[in-house]
Formats: structure tokens, C-alpha cells, sequence
């Protein structure tokens, strides 16, 4: 399989599994319902959706929930090839800053996949975040 038909292929099920995850989204605040699914280097899928709370801050990203699962699933070497986000109404959604730092810290030369204004977007993590922190 060339690149294309691999990455076409991935988004697939990435976008599959996101999907799933958003409509199991705890949202009961915002109203707004998002699924994550990350890719890991060795080829895994993990999903995760947002859960809210009724003290707001308390709240997690979807992002930030799948990448905590891939963890808890694959150990604390798990590293990510790329994320994808979508929102359970197809409503634009990129990962907010904080996700950003934590996709940035398993995966620093992840793809992000997520839908713009504009339409699907791909972008290299260090593109959303440049000069990510890393503790060496
Ligand atoms: N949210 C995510 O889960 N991921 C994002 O990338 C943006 C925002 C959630 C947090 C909150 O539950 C809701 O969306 C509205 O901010």
C-alpha cells in the first residue's frame, strides 16, 4: 500500500473510532460532544471522549482522555503517529492548547487530523504547537 492509500485508510478508522467515542461524550453542559482516536506507532487504536463536570475546570478533552487510555493500555512508552478529533455534530473542532502540549509529549512528530473551517485538516503537531515544553 502506497502512503496515500495507508493514510486514507488510517483516517478511516480513526474517524470510525472518534465517532464512536463522541457519542459516549459526557457533556451534559456544553452540549458540545467530541470523540479522539489516536494512532500509535505499532499500529493500535484508542479512543476517548470529553467528560464533563459539574465543577466546570474539572472537565477532560477527549484528546487528552484517549491519549491517558492509550497509557493505561500500552504502558508509558506508547507513542503516537497521529490523533484525530471530530465533533459529534461535524462542527469544526481543533485540539486546545493543553491537548496540544500533551499530544506534543507522546507523540512529538504526531499528526493532528481534525476538521477546520475550512474542512479536514492534517498538521504536524509542532505546526499547532511550536516550542512544545520537554523536560531533557
Ligand atoms: N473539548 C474537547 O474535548 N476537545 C477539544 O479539542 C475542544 C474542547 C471539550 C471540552 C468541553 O467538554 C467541550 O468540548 C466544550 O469546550
Amino acid at each position: 500500500m502506497n502512503q496515500q492509500s495507508q493514510d486514507a485508510a488510517d483516517h478511516d478508522r480513526l474517524l470510525w473510532a472518534a465517532r464512536a467515542a463522541a457519542k459516549n461524550a459526557y457533556a451534559r453542559y456544553s452540549k458540545f460532544h467530541v470523540g479522539a482516536a489516536v494512532l500509535t506507532e505499532n499500529g493500535e487504536i484508542v479512543a476517548g471522549c470529553n467528560v464533563e463536570n459539574a465543577s466546570y475546570g474539572l472537565t477532560m478533552c477527549a484528546e487528552r482522555a484517549a491519549i491517558f487510555s492509550a497509557v493505561a493500555q500500552f504502558g508509558p512508552d506508547v507513542r503516537i503517529r497521529s490523533i484525530l478529533v471530530v465533533n459529534g455534530d461535524d462542527a469544526p473542532c481543533s485540539p486546545c492548547g493543553a491537548c496540544r502540549q500533551v499530544i506534543y509529549e507522546f507523540g512529538p512528530e504526531a499528526t493532528v487530523i481534525f476538521k477546520a473551517s475550512a474542512g479536514w485538516t492534517r498538521q504536524a503537531i509542532t505546526d499547532l504547537l511550536p516550542y512544545g515544553f520537554r523536560l531533557t
